[in-house]
């Protein structure tokens, strides 16, 4: 009887434990609020497009045939690839104090009017005083898409060889 009303009391008590961390673990729209999924199909070669990832921007530039040509090793580091198709996705502030730089088409570079850092169309820094290129946000690849806020192995790479922060 004595055993009986531990294995039921021990049950209970999983049973409560559960329930605890059903309670501490955030609501759907809550998590949800921390990802964003983008089509990456949808973006054009050499046009520059600011996202939005939980409120920073997110600066995604589909590189042309001519880009992915002539990049250097350091630029490589920092491609993404998705389907075949070769983009910088970094998140659009600058290293150094946090402006937003522009960036320049013809130049394929961009520039911070802050202080006059400046960085190349792979996100990498070309001139301080940014210490480094944009930070990359933690992203997994799914298809055709990007999930911004989950960590896949490509990002995991990246991080762990010291491309992005
Ligand atoms: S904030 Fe960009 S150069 Fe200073």
């Amino acid at each position: 009887m004595g055993k009986a009303f531990g294995a039921v009391a021990g049950v209970g008590a999983v049973g409560s434990l559960v329930a605890m961390k059903k309670s501490w673990d955030p609501l759907p729209s809550v998590k949800a609020a921390g990802f964003t999924t983008l089509d990456m199909s949808i973006y054009k070669e050499g046009e520059l497009v600011t996202e939005k990832w939980r409120g920073k921007p997110i600066f995604v530039l589909k590189k042309t045939a001519e880009m992915v040509a002539k990049q250097t090793e350091n630029q490589k580091a920092r491609d993404i690839v998705v389907n075949g198709e070769h983009y910088m996705v970094a998140i659009g502030l600058c290293t150094h104090l946090g402006c937003i730089p522009g960036y320049n088409p013809d130049e394929q570079s961009f520039l911070c009017a802050c202080h006059g850092g400046m960085f190349d169309f792979a996100g990498d820094v070309t001139k301080a005083p940014p210490p480094r290129g944009f930070d990359i946000p933690p992203f997994k690849i799914e298809g055709s898409k990007m999930i911004l806020g989950e960590v896949g192995p490509e990002y995991e790479a990246m991080k762990n060889s010291g491309v992005t922060l």
